[in-house]
């Protein structure tokens, strides 16, 4: 049964309430994206395996911990999940980066996928699939089918605001998949935006409208 976790660090909290601001500008929402990325990262990593190594230090001979070299994947869903790729990529450099694309339909709300291109070792990896918005639910959902169907078997689903209906989409769909959330908002509106959310995260990344 997959979980949820709702992260409630200060410093993820600080910089997603400047995300969320109106006034905040396209530069300064860019920074903050990559940086709550990065501190997202370091949560979502905390159960990668580890293994002991002997070393010496400068002083006595001892015994180290490192990462015992998991293969990992991350896969924004784009546009608007390029926004935290490099954020996630300054906790883990080694991890390979794949991309799905799709867009909602903006009178359906449905997603179309328009370009796939993951790692070449699909089964052998886990993956970290991001996109800063969790509506309806509908692209996660997809974007989630995309990757099981080509080998992923590990999927972890990292994005900064959630609508509580994006979220029981994804348990409903893929009950095997952890979902990692800086904020859980309250609803979506008509037009399938959440509320209070941060409006259009694509847009504000990429300065279009
Ligand atoms: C946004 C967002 C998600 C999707 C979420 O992308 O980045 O991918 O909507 O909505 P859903 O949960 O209802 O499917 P959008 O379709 O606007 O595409 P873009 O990133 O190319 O702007
Ligand atoms: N996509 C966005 O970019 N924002 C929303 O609020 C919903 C979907």
């Amino acid at each position: 049964m997959g979980k949820v976790y709702v992260f409630d660090h200060p410093l993820i909290q600080h910089k997603l309430t400047h995300i969320r601001d109106v006034q905040t500008g396209t530069k300064d929402f860019r920074e903050l994206v990559d940086e709550v990325a990065t501190l997202m990262a370091f949560e979502i990593t905390r159960d990668l395996p580890m293994e002991e190594i002997d070393l010496k230090t400068p002083v006595s001979e001892t015994k180290g911990k490192i990462l015992s070299g998991k293969k990992l994947a991350i896969v924004p869903i784009l546009r608007a999940g390029i926004g935290m790729v490099d954020g996630i990529l300054k906790m883990i450099p080694a991890a390979k980066v794949g991309h799905v694309g799709l867009y909602r339909d903006p009178e359906t709300l449905k997603p179309i996928e328009y370009y796939v291109k993951l790692p070449s070792d699909v089964e052998e990896r886990d993956f970290i699939l991001v996109d800063p918005m969790l509506a309806t639910g509908g692209s996660a959902v997809e974007a989630i089918n995309s990757l099981k169907k080509r080998g992923a078997k590990n999927i972890k689903f990292l994005c900064l605001v959630a609508a509580p209906e994006g979220v029981e989409e994804i348990k409903k769909e893929h009950d095997d998949v952890d979902i990692y959330i800086a904020a859980l908002d309250e609803k979506l509106n008509e037009k399938g935006y959440i509320v209070p959310g941060l409006g259009d995260a694509g847009d504000r990344l990429f300065g279009t409208k």
